[in-house]
């Protein structure tokens, strides 16, 4: 996330060392410095109710962070692989999973191979945290992963912004980096979101082509 103090947060940001968020050691960093205010701390309405309405989607979510989507699930039977490149993001996610702890794997995104196809990709706070020149790759994984008929779903942060992360993406830039792959099939207005997030988050759900 940018350096600069969010608006609502509280006071400056630290200075650190690592300045490059397409290495591990940037969000290293922040996780070790307690500097995350992507983290929401639990799971918002919108995930609970997608994921009430696909019982036996496996998910697979990918620089997850603190894991708390992946907790949830777990905690109620579901398959899923929560993936993260930041050592220290995995730390506190298996601390925080306990029993959950091994459906927590540091892996970085565009290597990572799921023990299952995943019927689900959940997606939040991870496309805006990649540096731009790395979308068009993302766009190809994504498609990589998912299956015909599969899902990419979740909290896509809309609107580009001159810096970042989080790196806020245009609406039509984002359609025209998933509409080769997928197809749009739902796009909601999001409640809850945090103050780094808030009035641009729409949940979206995209369905990959044949
Ligand atoms: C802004 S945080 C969001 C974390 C989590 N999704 C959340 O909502 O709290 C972005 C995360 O993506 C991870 N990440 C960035 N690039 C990655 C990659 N290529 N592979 C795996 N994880 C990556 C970072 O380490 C970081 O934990």
């Amino acid at each position: 996330m940018s350096d600069t103090t969010q608006p609502g947060q509280a006071g400056q940001a630290p200075e650190f060392d690592s300045r490059d968020p397409a290495a591990p050691a940037f969000w290293d960093e922040r996780f070790e410095r307690g500097f995350t205010p992507w983290d929401q701390a639990g799971v918002l309405p919108a995930f609970e109710a997608f994921a009430a309405a696909h019982p036996a989607a496996n998910v697979l979510i990918p620089g997850c962070g603190n894991a708390w989507e992946a907790r949830w699930l777990a905690e109620r039977g579901r398959t899923v692989r929560a993936i993260d490149f930041a050592p220290s993001a995995v730390a506190h996610a298996r601390a925080a999973l306990g029993d959950y702890a091994n459906v927590v794997e540091q892996a970085d995104f565009y290597t990572y191979t799921p023990p299952f196809t995943p019927a689900w990709i959940f997606e939040r706070a991870f496309l805006c945290a990649l540096p731009k020149v790395q979308r068009a790759d993302y766009a190809r994984r994504m498609a990589e992963l998912l299956a015909p008929g599969a899902l990419l779903a979740g909290y896509f942060f809309i609107g580009e912004t001159p810096k970042g992360p989080p790196f806020g993406i245009a609406r039509d830039e984002l359609d025209a980096l998933l509409t080769p792959h997928f197809t749009l099939i739902d796009d909601q207005p999001v409640e809850g979101s945090l103050p780094v997030f808030q009035g641009r988050e729409r949940w979206l759900t995209w369905r990959r082509k044949s």
